[in-house]
């Protein structure tokens, strides 16, 4: 026996008068007048049934009534036209029903702990992932996961007609200490030895590009030991990508190109838009100087003004710091002091050492508290550089260090963006960033630290400078940004022994220790590495994007909470003193650590 002979999404005009069965789930009931009407839904979507006394047995008709929600049913009957007036344009099925002659109750269900059938409803998180399984019978979560399979069934294809590899590389991988922290696995046979889990398969990929595969990817999961952010999560996955024989221009490309053409495609089924075809490329300084912020929402404006030149010599105490610079808040000038203090109070809190406020109204700049005591020809300075309007806020910061002050306003632009959703939420901006600046200066280490890995390559201009001023060197390392977040990160490698040994003699690894920890690149690239490069677009993150959902655990089948905890399977979980012993681990308690430190 079938247990269905279409989908619940499938019925149209066209099958009007045929016998068929569908089996799913009671999705809403209604009884109206001595007919019972249900939605009966599975993953492709909800047909609605109608169990009329008149053309079932009383035994059927009764079993009608008692169902309930969540019930898994299968009925047998004929596709009818909906009565004049009674069509749904809204339902796919809309234009026809079932009148049920035969119903079979698969399996009846307890009542769910949570609305089911009304996406509109909010719902608390911590019940729909201790209830998983559930949850994911919800539209909007079968929407995503549909999304996500979209996008990466469309890689795989985009890839491989372009002569990519998938590759798959092992997830007990080993621990390398550059990056973040990293979850150990422990080894049964090789008592005190580990395995660690892949931060990212970013060795294993280059050393297929030494291996000659030159085209490779892989939908990789990736592990972090970080402290969870909407955008974060303890395992996630990247479309992982390496090229031989390519500079950064080639790379771009194709990701750009990937994205672009599933975009365009995506556009017809969910209406985005793509803001800049092609993608801008911008250098991460002038990010910086116009943005704040390295991985800028560019849906909007609100691009930060330097005041700097016209304060200089100014009696204004705040503003006699080397650098000034403002954004304006569009149409905000009807914004309370209450409500401008709490700015200040963000701004504060990433960086800045206060913020003066000026309220543009008909006569002009007004202000309170210490931005009254900037002169006439100060404001009208101020007004003519930060092109603000009558109604409009102006916020201004200032610091001696530029990079601190472009930070803080950054994030207030970011944050002022989201509270006035100045992006329109159909409308993705994907923009490169590029020339990074290859290594900051560790004040509290007193030593030279790589920003992205060890593996990036200079730009090849900035060679030259590597031992004599670190600072200037550029990277040729690259990030795709969109609508503020990052969503993917790569760089061109280096491939000779020669410049490997030399960035890792400034950031003050001797060789010794670098073969501890990397020979077996080191080695690897011994035997005719070839210029390769590659990036790794987060699928997790653009499937946010794609989806328009708030966070990173709505497009993730069975995310880990902000605890990094899984409620539904209890995980992290106690494990037998058997298990342990096989290990060779033995927890200590908090104390029992501390005497041992001592
Ligand atoms: P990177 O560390 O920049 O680069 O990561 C690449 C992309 O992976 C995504 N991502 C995350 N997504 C969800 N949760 C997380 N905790 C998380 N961390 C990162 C982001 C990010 O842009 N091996 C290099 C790539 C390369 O050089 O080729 C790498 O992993 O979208």
């Amino acid at each position: 026996m079938h247990y269905k002979s279409h989908t619940c999404g499938e019925l149209r005009l066209e099958h009007v008068g045929q016998e068929v069965t569908l089996a799913g789930w009671v999705h809403r009931r209604r009884d109206h007048g001595g007919v019972i009407f249900v939605d009966l839904r599975d993953r492709f979507g909800i047909t609605q049934v109608v169990f009329n006394p008149a053309h079932l047995s009383a035994e059927m008709f009764a079993l009608a009534e008692s169902l309930r929600n969540e019930y898994v049913i299968q009925v047998i009957g004929e596709v009818v036209k909906r009565p004049e007036g009674m069509a749904n344009p809204k339902l796919a099925t809309g234009e026809i029903e079932l009148l049920a002659r035969k119903l079979v109750v698969l399996n009846p269900s307890k009542t769910p702990p949570f609305v089911l059938n009304d996406d509109t409803q909010e719902l608390d998180e911590a019940l729909r992932l201790r209830y998983r399984y559930l949850d994911l019978r919800r539209e909007r979560m079968t929407r995503n996961l549909v999304i996500r399979h979209r996008f990466v069934k469309f890689i795989r294809d985009y890839l491989d007609a372009r002569g990519f590899l998938e590759v798959e590389t092992p997830i007990l991988f080993k621990s390398t200490p550059e990056g973040a922290r990293e979850y150990l696995v422990p080894s049964r046979l090789y008592p005190g030895r580990f395995y660690a889990l892949p931060q990212s398969p970013q060795q294993l990929k280059q050393l297929l590009m030494v291996a000659g595969v030159e085209r490779y990817f892989q939908i990789a999961r990736c592990f972090r030991d970080e402290d969870q952010r909407a955008d974060r999560q303890p395992e996630f996955t990247q479309l992982d990508m390496e090229m031989s024989f390519v500079d950064q221009n080639d790379v771009l490309e194709v990701v750009e190109g990937l994205l672009t053409a599933f975009t365009e495609q995506f556009v017809a089924l969910h209406g985005k838009r793509l803001m800049f075809k092609p993608f801008p490329r911008l250098s991460y300084e002038e990010v910086m100087e116009r943005f704040g912020r390295d991985k800028p929402d560019l849906r909007f404006g609100m691009e930060l003004f330097d005041v700097s030149e016209a304060m200089r010599g100014t009696s204004f105490v705040p503003f006699q710091a080397a650098h000034v610079k403002g954004l304006v808040a569009p149409g905000c000038a009807h914004f309370t002091r209450k409500q401008t203090d709490e700015l200040t109070e963000f701004a504060k809190r990433n960086g800045a050492r206060g913020l003066i406020v000026l309220w543009h109204d008909a006569e002009g700049y007004r202000a309170s508290g210490a931005g009254a005591k900037l002169s006439d020809a100060e404001k009208q300075a101020i007004m003519r550089l930060s092109g603000s309007k009558p109604g409009d806020l102006v916020l201004l910061a200032a610091d001696d260090d530029r990079m601190k002050l472009n930070e803080a306003l950054g994030e207030l632009r970011h944050e002022l963006g989201q509270r006035l959703k100045l992006g329109d939420p159909d409308v993705l901006a994907f923009a490169w960033i590029v020339d990074f600046p290859m290594f900051s200066y560790d004040e509290t280490e007193k030593r030279w630290v790589a920003n992205h890995h060890l593996f990036t390559a200079p730009r090849d201009e900035d060679l030259e400078f590597l031992e004599t001023d670190p600072a200037r060197v550029k990277g040729k390392q690259y990030d795709l940004v969109c609508n503020g977040y990052e969503v993917a990160g790569g760089s061109i490698r280096i491939h000779r022994r020669d410049v490997q040994e030399r960035v890792m003699r400034l950031l003050g690894l001797s060789m010794e220790e670098a073969y501890q920890k990397f020979g077996h690149m080191l080695e690897a690239f011994e035997y005719g590495a070839p210029p390769h490069g590659g990036i790794a677009p987060g699928i997790d993150r653009l499937t946010m994007l794609y989806a328009s959902a708030p966070n990173l655990r709505e497009v993730i089948a069975f995310p880990k909470n902000q605890q990094a905890a899984d409620t539904m399977l209890g995980i992290p979980s106690p494990v037998s003193e058997k298990q342990l012993q096989e290990l060779h681990i033995r927890i200590v308690t908090e104390e029992a650590a501390e005497k041992i430190a001592q």
